[in-house]
């Protein structure tokens, strides 16, 4: 986004709206349940909350940051304002999970001090206390951000790169005192993204100059000190500002092969409007980025309008696949999205793979397996069902046969409906949410986001997953996902098979409700 005055000015108003609605919100639990009609008192079950992803309990947040995984418990920090539900007083929030389904929603991490706001970032566990900051012959957690300093009339906004650290699992931390680590004197240069090289043996920092559309590449023996290896870009599109770089390995498929993955923010410009994200796939030696495609071409993680500044999991298990997520929202509308007394949440988190496609080598992205853990029983796909309520998951295998169009009808009622269908004639993968319930808050959310896709043979395969303002689409097992806020009556629940043009089958297909993460027991 664009950090400029108005931006700023709205800063004051969002801290006294803040107080404000703290007063209107925290209410006893009897009063908010009567409110709200909860079943529990779990204070998430306001309509829209989603259940299963994670949002925070009040207020506002965009990009998810410092994913890592340590000692058994997945961290989760995210851009966040403590005092109100519109973008200021950036800060980090903080959730830690086990299962990366249960999220529990911590104190803030990082607040902004002294009138420096804490951008987004990265967390690194450093094994080693290459730093010096690790107590006691233990690993310690290292947090690396863009902090954010306002202009004044002598001084333009600043942007520089800072590190803190934990020696408390991420409960508490510490500002190291010569920060800036990194300091170029410009406005906009942001968003660190920094993990170990193996190879090289050590840290490295992708970092974004928004404006000339360039990722920095710079490398580190203690976190504090930081040298210029090389830089990447301009490169595939370049409508918007670049931010949200992040670097990562990825095994490709059956041939014990690895790539690298540079994924980039864009904003705006992005293929569903507003802002989204594309990757560039190659290899990268621990010092320099080596696009293995044409400059030109351009890949999209994602052809919805609601997955930006996605981030993966540092510190994973060697075994597991890299798990990436993202904030589930646009910066077209992102202020305006009919939540309350939060704004914004995250995707889910979905497991990465690379696989060598026709079109050359491509990321895959699947729902992370423990989301099976929510399941109630699987019931049979029929071309009409009533009663699905807004939290499940189906999939379905369709024969389009000599029909033009195919697809569902989801979170249906009437003339209510999200469609989620096939185009054969222009090869497109599309979900339509025009018609989806509550779509008049901006001109920009009313829209048929759509997709290029190839069918295998001439059968469309989908797995769909909803969670109340939702709809994650997963097709041609996750080669093409397209990620939507969605915001349906409640009554809006049925889920309907159509075709056009011509006649289609129902092959096969599954749905499962998906439990509350807040349900008893569980
Ligand atoms: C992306 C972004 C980042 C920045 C953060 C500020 O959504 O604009 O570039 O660090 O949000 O909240």
């Amino acid at each position: 986004m664009l950090y400029h005055v108005s931006k700023l000015s709205s800063t004051l108003s969002a801290r006294v709206g803040g107080i404000l609605q703290r007063f209107l919100f925290v209410l006893p639990a009897p009063l908010s349940m009567m409110l709200f009609g909860q079943a529990g008192s779990s204070g998430y079950d306001q309509p829209f909350r989603p259940q299963f992803h994670f949002s925070p309990r009040e207020h506002w947040t965009n990009d998810p940051n410092g994913l890592v995984f340590f000692d058994g418990e997945y961290h989760l920090f995210y851009q966040y304002n403590p005092f109100g539900d519109t973008w200021g007083h950036m800060s980090w929030g903080h959730a830690v999970s086990r299962d990366l389904i249960h999220w529990e929603e911590l104190p803030v991490a990082l607040a902004e001090e002294h009138g420096v706001m804490i951008f987004t970032g990265s967390v690194v566990v450093d094994k080693a206390n290459s730093s010096g900051f690790c107590l006691g012959g233990k690993p310690c957690l290292v947090a690396v951000w863009t902090g954010f300093t306002a202009k004044t009339a002598t001084k333009p906004d600043l942007q520089t790169q800072n590190i803190a650290y934990s020696n408390d699992h991420g409960r508490t931390w510490t500002k190291y005192r010569a920060n800036p680590v990194l300091n170029l004197n410009l406005t906009d240069f942001r968003d660190p993204k920094v993990f170990w090289s193996a190879q090289a043996k050590h840290w490295v920092m992708a970092v974004s100059l928004p404006n000339d559309h360039k990722i920095l590449i710079y490398g580190s023996a203690d976190l504090k000190q930081w040298k210029r290896l090389s830089e990447f870009g301009p490169a595939g599109a370049t409508g918007g500002q670049w931010e949200c770089p992040e670097l990562f390995e990825v095994p490709v498929d059956h041939k014990g092969e690895t790539r690298w993955v540079l994924k980039v923010g864009l904003n705006p410009g992005a293929v569903g409007g507003g802002s989204g994200e594309q990757y560039f796939i190659g290899h990268f030696d621990g010092e320099r980025f080596q696009n293995e495609n044409p400059a030109a071409a351009t890949l999209w993680t994602d052809y919805g309008k609601d997955c930006y500044c996605a981030l993966t999991f540092n510190n994973l298990p060697k075994t597991e696949a890299p798990l990436m997520l993202g904030w589930m929202s646009n910066w077209q509308y992102a202020d305006k999205v009919p939540t309350s007394p939060w704004r914004g949440q995250m995707t889910l988190p979905r497991k990465l793979s690379l696989r060598m496609t026709t079109d050359g080598i491509r990321l895959f992205q699947q729902p992370v397996d423990n989301l099976a853990a929510l399941r109630g029983m699987r019931i049979p796909l029929s071309e009409q069902m009533r009663g699905t309520g807004h939290q499940f998951q189906f999939s379905s295998t369709v024969s389009m046969g000599t029909a033009g169009e195919v697809g569902w009808k989801v979170l249906a009622k009437g003339d209510i409906l999200t469609s989620i269908g096939y185009d054969k004639q222009r090869r497109v993968l599309f979900v339509d949410r025009t018609h989806s319930g509550n779509v008049g808050f901006s001109k920009d959310f009313p829209v048929r986001t759509a997709a290029p896709l190839k069918l295998n043979g001439n059968s469309l395969q989908l797995s769909v997953v909803l969670d109340r303002d939702s709809v994650e689409v997963f097709a041609d097992d996750g080669r093409v996902t397209i990620t939507n806020l969605v915001f349906a009556p409640a009554d809006a629940d049925s889920l309907e098979f159509y075709a056009s043009g011509g006649k289609a089958a129902l092959v096969s297909g599954s749905l499962w409700k998906l439990r509350s993460r807040w349900a008893s027991g569980h």
